[in-house]
């Protein structure tokens, strides 16, 4: 099987793709034959060993994988050769091969493309643990995402729509925007602007100030915009691609708001049955039509140091999945 290893914390371009014997069935498992595994900005942060955990090296990066059972271990009754599946792997997704517990893999409905599949996983669960689980958010308020045409943020513009907010969404390019606006945000800003008006720009949609303020991008950004917060708004800590924002308590004071942490993993991995069944949610609202995880950009499985690049670079509109 061919797989991208991390040998050691480096720059992306010292990734390097591999071919390796495949891996033995364990009991309860099965062998999936790599379709397609998504790509998210985090995989780059665990690379250069910038991510708050750091896995025992060598490792192949990779958290979700689509794909076909090829193989079933002798003690698996309830699944079949040739369904098509995702799973939630953790690390190990970058290659052409998985093997995984039975237990962790999910048939996909037919609407969902290999791609979209792939890559709706982090951004949707986190996007949902922190409007629902988090925020505890109501219909009707306004919620504003910032780096909103891609990854996190896109998810959070999707499942915020769904869940009957009204959404204003920051991007730095028109593709993106569009892209925001095609999954629901009533409104959009060029996050190129400065970050006061940004800001401005965010009030002066929302007419009386934002309620939730969904900021995987931080920085002078995240930490400009929770100014545009209303009485009690919330300010929801989802990632610093920009930096870690300095935010000023005086601010929080003012108007009772909030600022609530998320940490999706580290929840997912307290809770695992919790999250089971968010991701079973999640699943059903996409295979309804209610969430409409976008068709992700495509790169073959030798070129992960460059799709991590690209995202890092800020180029990608949407998602990337690579394809072994
Ligand atoms: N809290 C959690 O549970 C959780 C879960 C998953 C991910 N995260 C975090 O969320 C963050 C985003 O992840 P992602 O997978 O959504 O990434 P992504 O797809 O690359 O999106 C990040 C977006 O941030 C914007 N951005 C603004 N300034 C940037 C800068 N200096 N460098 C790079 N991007 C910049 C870019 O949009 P524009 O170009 O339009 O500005 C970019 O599209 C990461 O920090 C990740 O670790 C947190």
């Amino acid at each position: 099987m061919r797989s991208i290893v991390c040998n050691q914390f480096a720059p992306l371009s010292e990734l390097v793709l591999e071919e390796k014997p495949s891996p033995e069935l364990f009991p309860g498992s099965v062998r999936i034959a790599v379709t397609a595994c998504g790509v998210n900005f985090v995989d780059a942060l665990f690379v250069q060993g910038k991510y708050q955990i750091k896995p025992p090296t060598p490792f192949v990066p990779g958290m979700e994988v689509v794909g076909r059972i090829t193989e079933i271990a002798p003690d698996v009754t309830d699944v079949q050769i040739g369904t098509r599946v995702f799973a939630n792997v953790g690390l190990g997704g970058f290659s052409s091969e998985a093997v995984v517990s039975a237990k962790r893999i999910m048939k996909l409905p037919e609407t969902l493309s290999d791609g979209q599949a792939a890559t709706f996983m982090q951004s949707y669960l986190t996007a949902w643990f922190a409007l629902v689980e988090r925020a505890h958010v109501e219909r009707d308020k306004h919620l504003l995402v910032l780096g909103a045409g891609s990854g996190v943020g896109l998810g959070a513009v999707d499942v915020g729509r769904a869940l009957g907010l009204r959404v204003i969404a920051a991007a730095s390019t028109e593709e993106k925007r569009n892209l925001a606006l095609e999954r629901g945000a009533f409104a959009v800003i060029d996050s190129t602007l400065s970050a006061d008006e940004v800001k401005e720009e965010a009030k002066r949609l929302s007419g009386s100030g934002i309620d939730y303020l969904y900021d995987p991008v931080g920085g002078d950004l995240g930490e400009t915009c929770l100014r545009a917060l209303t009485d009690d708004g919330q300010y929801l800590v989802i990632g610093f691609v920009a930096g870690i924002p300095k935010l000023p308590a005086n601010q929080v004071l003012l108007r009772n708001r909030r600022v609530t942490g998320v940490d999706w993993g580290g929840w997912a991995g307290k809770n695992p049955g919790l999250n089971d069944r968010m991701l079973t949610q999640v699943m059903e609202l996409i295979a309804a039509g209610e969430l409409r995880p976008v068709e992700p950009q495509t790169y073959p499985l030798e070129q992960a140091a460059q799709a991590l690049q690209d995202l890092e670079d800020r180029k990608v509109a949407g998602k990337i999945a690579l394809i072994p």
